[in-house]
């Protein structure tokens, strides 16, 4: 643990009378305690002891362009200044939709709502709608927000009938929940064909980024594309990761692969709260009040959300920012695979764009090559990092990023802790 930590542990305390395991969300259940956040700049979180981390968690993703970043937080204001809630339509919710669809091709139409658990949830709902079908596809270890029909986790065999990851979760409303790994499309293709009569779609992170970053291969998602399309399977990207991520059109762009409906959240939102579902016109005509698939919502396009994203994606679009930051990213990895070579040749880097991991064991395809990794020994090593000054995510499965933020002497820092704590 830090040495300096006395009072997040105090904060903790309370805060595990107050709230199940002190946290608002699991991934923060830090062990013994997680350490409390004053401030954050730039690439920088300063807890409430007085500790100054470099942050590679990055709030799990939205935070591309670095915290408290004085342009977003200046739109943030100026909305604050007109009201932050009316229940009635606002211009921004127009204007940030054009600039949606103008970087991603395959959103025509979008709704926005307030997470990404919401977005997956309602474009499941319109896909089954849609088709008049039942069951859809996910992959192994993806994670689609804690919903009951995507609460599920890998059975045996190659592919398999779900059961719930989480109590609370009546088999019924997962029994519609058939899973595939990653990167096999043969064994895609086989679930495929077995259910196709009831399949309404396929909904799947492009880049998996809650089993650490596992990025497809080769043609993986054109092909994925093709056999979907062949047997009329709406193909749903969960790009609440990727999107304005990896490219302004997201992982969609990044790959050249449109999907038939899409879910955005995390960067869209410029760090505040928002998820957005999308796709093809035909289909999102079926979203009431239009059509019969009921979605609502009374924070849904909040003003504040939407500010915060306009001023994003101006930034994002502005300053070729992807660009740089990818380069950033694979330079990043780089550095990191000669330091893993040399101290754990059994370790791997693995990533892409601006997102990488030290996996601890072999480069993983899918969700059960990850799960082979050392999991045990990835929180010591958190810790270690930690005490170094260089917060990543707590666990093995989750993605580290950086931002526009991180400066030279940041990633210096960071390579430096990984050359001491591996
Ligand atoms: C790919 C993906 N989809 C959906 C979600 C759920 O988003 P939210 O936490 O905003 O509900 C997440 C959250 O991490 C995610 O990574």
């Amino acid at each position: 643990m830090l040495e300096n930590s006395e009072k997040s542990e105090k904060e903790y305390q309370k805060a595990r009378k107050l709230i199940p395991g002190g946290v608002n969300s699991p991934v923060r259940a830090i062990k013994p305690y997680p350490f409390y956040v004053a401030t954050a700049k730039g690439s920088k979180l300063y807890d409430i002891d007085g500790n100054e981390f470099i942050d590679c968690c990055l709030a799990h993703g939205p935070v591309i362009l670095g915290h408290n970043h004085p342009i977003i937080k200046q739109s943030i204001v100026d909305q604050l200044n007109r009201g932050w809630i009316y229940g009635t339509p606002t211009e921004l919710e127009v204007r940030i939709a054009e600039k949606i669809a103008n970087s991603c091709k395959s959103l025509e139409m979008m709704r926005f709502v307030s997470t990404g658990t919401e977005a997956t949830m309602s474009a499941l709902r319109l896909a089954r709608g849609y088709t008049g079908k039942n069951s859809f596809i996910k992959i192994e270890g993806g994670y689609h927000g804690a919903h009951d029909a995507v609460l599920v986790k890998a059975g045996s065999g190659v592919s398999t009938y779900s059961k719930a990851n989480s109590a609370g979760i009546p088999s019924d409303f997962t029994k519609y929940t058939l899973q595939a790994p990653f990167n096999n499309i043969e064994a895609m293709a086989e679930l495929i064909e077995k259910n196709k009569e009831d399949l309404a779609a396929l909904i799947m992170e492009p880049v998996m980024g809650n089993a650490g970053p596992i990025p497809p291969e080769g043609n993986y998602l054109h092909e994925i594309r093709k056999l979907t399309e062949e047997n009329e399977v709406l193909l749903i990207f969960d790009e609440v990761i990727t999107g304005f991520r990896l490219a302004m059109g997201g992982a969609s762009e990044y790959f050249g692969v449109n999907p038939d409906l899409a879910t955005l959240g995390k960067v869209a939102g410029g760090g505040l709260p928002i998820g957005i579902f999308g796709g093809k016109k035909e289909i999102m005509e079926m979203v009431s009040p239009s059509g019969p698939v009921y979605q609502a919502g009374t924070f849904s396009g909040n003003p504040c959300s939407l500010a915060a994203g306009i001023s994003t994606l101006e930034l994002l679009g502005k300053e070729n920012v992807h660009e740089k930051l990818n380069a950033k990213g694979e330079k990043l990895r780089t550095a990191l695979s000669e330091i893993v070579e040399d101290k754990k040749p059994g370790y791997s880097v693995s990533g892409i764009g601006s997102m990488f991991k030290v996996f601890f064991g072999k480069k993983p395809r899918n969700y059960r090559d990850a799960l082979t990794c050392d999991l045990k020994e990835y929180p010591n090593f958190f810790h270690r990092m930690l005490k170094f000054g260089v917060f990543l995510p707590p666990s093995q499965l989750e993605t580290n990023f950086i931002s526009s933020a991180h400066s030279e002497e940041d990633i210096e820092k960071v390579l430096e802790a990984y050359r001491e704590c591996l």
